[in-house]
């Protein structure tokens, strides 16, 4: 028996230490029709408190598919995840809603904010499900607006904003509850340079205090400016470089 390997580790005891995202032999498989769709062949990944991770890779390679289980949004197939130590697996429905609204941040490429609420609205949702009382949310929500420069577009709904503007409302409603964790798939992918490089300073302001970022992009100047590089082919962990910073431009 060969036992030296990462499976015979004991399971992590969670710590103030614990990397915040720990995966081992993550698998997800689809069933379509009778077809099978292997959409992650098993991805292991450590990431630690305070990184900045790009995760890049073809169309198809499996990038939403890990952030969906990264995020709680959807459990593997087989395999284990940790979240800051924690067994994800272990946690009841309403432990995960916990997690979902408290400690994590998710900004989706089509920012899925509601047509009907105004912008103000859209970022108090995760508030109200935390169970914030209304004055305080109000004020949280409008705090976090302000910080993405979007003072003067609180009451708009989210058609009467340009695309930049409602994935920055998408982005403070990622925020709003101060998760430890931003996972963000494609935050620029619909935007033009000039927004996209708005949106980038953000997640580097962000990394600046101290969150953990995980990001996915097929753009390679906005994975230059992560501090690490994962690249993903036909469901699994290619290459995974930390990266010397590319000087700004
Ligand atoms: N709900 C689903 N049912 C069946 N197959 C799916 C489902 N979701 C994703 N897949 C398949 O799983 C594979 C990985 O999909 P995923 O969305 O993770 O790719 P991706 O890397 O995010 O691609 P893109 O860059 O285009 O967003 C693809 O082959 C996709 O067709
Ligand atoms: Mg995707």
């Amino acid at each position: 028996m060969h036992s030296l390997s990462a499976r015979s580790t004991p399971d992590p005891a969670p710590s103030a230490a614990a990397p915040v995202i720990r995966t081992r032999a993550l698998r997800r498989e689809y069933a379509l029709g009778s077809a099978l769709v292997l959409a992650l062949q098993g991805v292991d990944l450590e990431i630690e408190p305070g990184e900045f991770v790009a995760i890049m890779g073809p169309s198809g390679s499996g990038k939403s598919t890990l952030m969906n289980i990264l995020g709680c949004l959807d459990p593997p197939t087989s395999g284990d995840y940790w979240l800051s130590g924690t067994a994800v697996s272990s946690l009841d429905d309403a432990q995960l809603a916990h997690i979902r609204n408290r400690e994590i941040g998710f900004v989706f490429q089509t920012f899925h904010l509601l047509p009907r609420s105004t912008a103000l609205r859209n970022v108090e949702v995760p508030l109200m499900y935390a169970g914030v009382r209304t004055r305080e949310r109000r004020a949280r929500a409008t705090e976090a607006l302000e910080r993405l420069g979007l003072s003067d577009r609180m009451h708009h709904l989210p058609g009467q904003l340009s695309g930049g503007q409602r994935q920055r409302v998408a982005i403070a409603r990622a925020l709003v509850t101060e998760p430890s964790l931003v996972l963000a798939d494609e935050p620029t992918g619909n935007l033009d340079s000039q927004t996209s490089d708005e949106i980038l300073e953000l997640f580097e302001s962000l990394h600046a205090r101290g969150e953990t970022i995980v990001l996915v992009t097929h753009e390679h100047e906005v994975a230059a400016r992560a501090r690490r590089r994962i690249d993903m082919r036909d469901g699994r962990i290619e290459r995974d470089v930390r990266q010397p910073q590319e000087p700004r431009r």
